[in-house]
């Protein structure tokens, strides 16, 4: 005797028997029978349950979440969920659970409650979904880059100098020492491969010592990063359009069922094609400023302003262009502005915003090549030399033009899943109040 998944059995003609496993996600009782939604891996599938054989006493004692083998055949019924059923011969093994303290009806009610009991809530349809929606999204990011030729690499996590500032640092305790921190991301090493590999990307955790608790911040995030030699801003925008339709589509095409569930307007996603929109720093002023609100030339675009922004956009945007004095110290100005103040410059810098008010998923853009160039950034930003020694010292040995960008693989998930927090991304979110379970 086989055992099949719930899929499977769907897809068995009437008469077979076989075995199937799984929890109890419904129970019906009723005079002549015991219904039982069984849930697995790939789903659900009703079982049912005689009154008049034995099994039928197991059946009437299984809580909500109990785990039980059991042996049937499978028979049509429209009424059944996927339109078929098991009548069952046999409990080949079972385990009753103790009453399940999760009400999946009741569970939007407190979502405070859902993140502690988060190691029961994982096996709740909504995190089963996303949970498969975001296996996906990682297999397509890999086949993305690979297929384009960038070698997969590893980079530290612990690390000794801040790639996005200060502010969000998280320093740990490294036996004696006082400079350790957890990576806010990899790209200063990955720009060190690409000396050896010219492509390159990793997929790994980030860290961000983010004080404010929003729907798009975790303290803990997955990051998708790439780097190019020989490539500028405009490849940073050409690569990652295609990263993320290749991984919308391939989601599009494996995961339907999940999106559904999820109730996901699909319409959304089906636009996301390459080229995305390409809108200037310089243009988001004035298009903000002439939808009413008050954002200076040089401020950082916030939540409520990429909101606006995407607003306007059916499909992801390139946002590109920002002033120097809005990114990190790494980016390369506009050769046109170098002369100029440094509150004056514009970097060749680009993020992506997702639509439907989404916001950043992306941020890359040109690195400087030349040592003195980046000397200069450095100090202009108040940074100390010494702490990017090994970082100038790129720029001296057959430095090269070269791009990349981040990707926030979670936020990513957050948007093609049309999830309210990002919390609900990932299985075990991490956030300024919350490291457990
Ligand atoms: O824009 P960020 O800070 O850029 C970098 O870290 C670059 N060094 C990446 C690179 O060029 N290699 O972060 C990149 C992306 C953001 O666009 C966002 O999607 C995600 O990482 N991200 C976060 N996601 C969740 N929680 C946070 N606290 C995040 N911070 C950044
Ligand atoms: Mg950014």
């Amino acid at each position: 005797m086989q055992v099949v998944s719930s899929k499977e059995a769907l897809s068995l003609p009437d008469g077979e028997t076989v075995i199937v496993r799984g929890w109890v996600y419904r129970k019906r009782e009723f005079k002549d029978k015991i219904f039982v939604l069984l849930r697995d891996r790939e789903g659900i599938i009703q079982l049912v349950f005689p009154q008049q054989i034995p099994e039928s006493q197991i059946a009437r004692k299984l809580n909500i979440e109990s785990s039980l083998i059991v042996e049937g055949m499978v028979k049509s019924d429209v009424r059944a969920p996927g339109g078929k059923e098991i009548h069952v011969s046999k409990v080949l093994w079972y385990f009753i659970g103790e009453p399940f303290p999760i009400n999946e009806y009741a569970a939007q009610a407190d979502s405070e409650y859902l993140l502690d009991v988060r190691h029961l809530w994982i096996r709740s349809r909504k995190m089963w979904a996303i949970l498969r929606v975001r296996h996906t999204v990682f297999e397509a990011i890999h086949e993305y880059f690979r297929s384009k030729g960038f070698y997969e690499v590893h980079c530290p996590i612990f690390v000794s100098s801040a790639v996005e500032g200060g502010a969000t640092l998280f320093k740990v305790r490294y036996f004696d020492r006082e400079d350790v921190y957890l990576t806010q991301s990899a790209q200063f090493y990955l720009e060190a491969l690409i000396f050896s590999l010219e492509r390159v990307y990793t997929i790994a955790p980030s860290f961000r010592a983010e004080p404010s608790r929003t729907r798009r911040h975790l303290t803990e995030f997955w990051h998708a990063e790439a780097e190019m030699a020989w490539a500028g801003m405009r490849d940073v925008m050409r690569v990652s359009e295609e990263l993320i339709t290749h991984v919308v589509r391939k989601v599009l095409e494996d995961r339907l069922e999940e999106l559904s569930l999820l109730k996901r307007n699909l319409e959304k996603l089906e636009l996301v094609k390459p080229p995305f929109p390409r809108v200037s720093y310089d243009e988001a002023i004035s298009m903000l400023n002439s939808m009413g609100l008050d954002i200076k030339w040089g401020a950082d675009l916030g939540a409520d302003e990429e909101r606006a922004l995407t607003q306007k956009f059916d499909t992801p945007i390139h946002l590109y262009g920002f002033p120097s004095v809005a990114k990190a110290f790494y980016h390369k100005d506009y050769p046109e502005d170098r002369e100029k103040p440094l509150w004056e410059r514009r970097t060749l810098s680009v993020d992506v915003l997702a639509p439907e008010g989404y916001g950043e998923i992306v941020g890359g853009g040109e690195r400087i090549e030349d040592p003195e160039e980046l000397r200069r950034k450095i100090r202009e930003f108040g940074l100390k030399e010494e702490d990017y020694q090994w970082y100038i010292d790129l720029r001296k040995y057959g430095s090269v033009p070269h791009a990349g960008f981040g990707l926030g693989v979670d936020r990513l998930v957050m948007w093609i899943c049309g999830l309210d927090h990002i919390r609900d991304s990932l299985p075990f979110p991490r956030d300024i109040r919350r490291v457990r379970p």
